[in-house]
């Protein structure tokens, strides 16, 4: 069970890596790793269980959180239709994008950043993915709204990239171009 002391946090350098593709079949190691990425943010969503374990809320969780540099991230949420959006996707990409964009009015937060960091963080408002199930199979989804920030957001960081490097450090509030805020 992924617990927070198992997740890594702002300034180690394995947060700054690009994870590794995965090839397939994963190793027992790797699907466990999966499976425990989604059991922890399906955990930290239930009351008690967070309560009990002290866990942090989270939608998305990327493996280089927890401190393993492979190309897979977990996601749950539920879309603004009330549909719960819940995968491990594996050697995930996006494919194509809206020119549209969005941000959170919120801002976004992360598991391993533990301020608050104010400001907007512009994202493709639509975007087509590919990914890889667990099992190897391909899958193309399309997202919009807070599923297609949270995969974007979950995509950085297998690459490296953390949330407020794309805020304006300027201006974080500054208007975002061809953008349709998302009030969460
Ligand atoms: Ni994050």
């Amino acid at each position: 069970m992924i617990l927070m002391k198992d997740i890594v946090r702002e300034g180690d350098p394995v947060l700054r890596t690009r994870a590794e593709e995965l090839t397939f079949p994963l190793t027992p190691e790797d699907r466990q790793l999966a499976d425990d990425m989604l059991q922890y943010l399906i955990n930290s969503q239930n009351p008690e269980i967070a309560e009990k374990y002290n866990l942090r809320g989270g939608i998305g969780l990327a493996a280089n959180q927890v401190n393993s540099l492979k190309r897979m991230f977990a996601l749950h949420l539920e879309d603004e239709k009330g549909e719960l959006i819940s995968f491990v996707a594996v050697n995930p990409r996006i494919v194509s994008h809206s020119v549209e964009q969005t941000y959170l009015t919120s801002g976004e937060g992360c598991l391993s950043v533990d301020r608050a960091i104010p400001g907007y963080v512009p994202r493709y408002a639509r975007i087509t993915a590919k990914f890889h199930t667990v099992d190897g199979e391909e899958k193309k989804m399309r997202l919009n709204g807070l599923s297609a920030i949270a995969f974007q957001h979950e995509l950085d960081h297998l690459n490296g990239v953390m949330f407020f490097d794309r805020i304006n450090d300027k201006e974080p509030f500054a208007e975002i171009e061809n953008a349709t805020p998302y009030e969460r």
